[in-house]
C-alpha cells in the first residue's frame, strides 16, 4: 500500500512540513447551523477531539467558538481549521476577512487557514475558465502574513488541483501545507495526492463519507462487517490509512463518538477493493 505525504504517529497525528502536529481526524462543521455547531463542537471536544474544521462560508464560526469556550478545553489543545470565503479573491479583503474570522471564533490565532477554493465556487465546474492565478497569489500573500505575524501556526488551500498548485507555488514565498480535497472510498484523487505527497503537501480529505452517500453501499457494509465497525467508521479509517486527514462531519452525539473507532486495519485487499468501488 502506498503512504502519503506525513508520518502517522501513535497518537495521529500529521507533522506538517513546517513541523506543527495536525491531529488525523477532525470534525466537519459544514451545513451546520450556528447554535447546533456550538453543541456539537462542544460535546466533540469533551469526548476527546482536538481538531475542528469550520470556515467563514459555513457561518458558523461564532457557534464553533461558543462550542470550544464551553467544552472546556484549553484552546492550545484545539487544532482549529478555517477558511477564506472562496469568492474573495483579493489582499484586502483577506485582510478583513482573517480579523473578522478570528473574532468570530473568538481567538486570536489560528492552527490553519486555508483559501477555500481556487476559483469562486459557480466557476469551478468550468474547466477551460479564468484561472485566478494572480488573485489567489495575492490572497496567499495576506495569509503568509498572517503566518508570520503568528495569526496562523500553518496555512494551506483546498479544491486546489495540481496545475493550481503549481501556479500558487511559483508565486509564493512560503509554501501551501495543506490541501483539504473532496476524497473518499472510489473517488480518490491518486495523481493530485502524489504530487501533494512529492511536495510534502498534507492531503485532507472532506466528506470521507460522500456527505452521507457511501453510508447505505452494501459492499461496504460486508466489508466493515469483517473488521466488526460500521460502514462510516470503515470509510474514515480508509482515507486515514492512505495518509490523509479525515473530517467527517457529524451533529448526532452517538455519530461524533462512533467516529473515533477506528482502532483497526484495513487488509491490502479490502484497500484494494475500497479504492475500485
Ligand atoms: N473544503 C471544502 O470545500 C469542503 C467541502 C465539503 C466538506 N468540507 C468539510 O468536510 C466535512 C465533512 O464533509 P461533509 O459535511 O460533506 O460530510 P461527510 O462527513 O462525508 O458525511 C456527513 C453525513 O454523514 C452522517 N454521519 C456521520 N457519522 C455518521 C455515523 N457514525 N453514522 C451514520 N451517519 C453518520 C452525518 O449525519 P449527522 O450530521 O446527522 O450526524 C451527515 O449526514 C464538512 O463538514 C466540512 O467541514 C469541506
Amino acid at each position: 500500500m502506498q503512504r502519503f505525504w506525513g508520518e502517522i504517529m501513535t497518537n495521529r497525528t500529521i507533522l506538517l512540513q513546517n513541523g506543527v502536529g495536525m491531529p488525523q481526524l477532525g470534525l466537519g462543521t459544514w451545513q451546520v447551523p450556528d447554535a447546533a455547531a456550538e453543541r456539537s463542537v462542544e460535546h466533540a471536544l469533551r469526548f476527546g477531539y482536538r481538531h475542528i474544521d469550520t470556515a467563514v462560508a459555513y457561518e458558523n464560526e461564532s457557534g464553533v467558538g461558543r462550542g470550544l469556550k464551553r467544552s472546556g478545553v484549553g484552546r492550545g489543545e484545539v487544532f482549529l481549521t478555517s477558511k477564506i470565503l472562496a469568492e474573495c479573491k483579493n489582499y484586502g479583503e483577506t485582510k478583513r476577512m482573517i480579523d473578522c474570522s478570528l473574532r468570530a471564533l473568538g481567538t486570536d490565532y489560528l492552527d490553519l487557514m486555508l483559501i477555500h477554493a481556487p476559483r469562486p465556487w459557480d466557476e469551478m465546474g468550468d474547466d477551460n475558465g479564468y484561472r485566478y492565478e494572480e488573485e489567489n497569489a495575492a490572497v496567499w500573500r495576506a495569509l503568509e502574513e498572517g503566518y508570520t505575524a503568528g495569526k496562523f501556526r500553518a496555512i494551506g488551500v483546498s479544491n486546489f488541483e495540481i496545475d493550481d498548485l503549481r501556479s500558487l507555488m511559483r508565486r509564493c514565498s512560503i509554501p501551501p501545507m495543506v490541501d483539504q480535497v473532496r476524497a473518499y472510498a472510489g473517488e480518490i484523487p491518486w495523481e493530485l495526492l502524489e504530487f501533494c505527497r512529492t511536495n510534502r503537501i498534507a492531503a485532507e480529505a472532506y466528506s470521507p463519507l460522500a456527505t452521507g452517500g457511501l453510508l447505505k453501499r452494501g459492499e461496504l457494509a460486508a466489508i466493515a462487517e469483517k473488521y466488526g465497525v460500521g460502514v462510516p467508521q470503515l470509510c474514515i479509517a480508509y482515507v486515514m490509512q492512505l495518509g490523509m486527514i479525515a473530517i467527517p462531519k457529524a451533529v448526532s452525539p452517538a455519530h461524533i463518538e462512533e467516529n473515533t473507532e477506528l482502532g483497526f486495519t484495513i487488509s491490502e485487499d479490502d484497500m484494494r477493493a475500497l479504492a475500485a468501488l
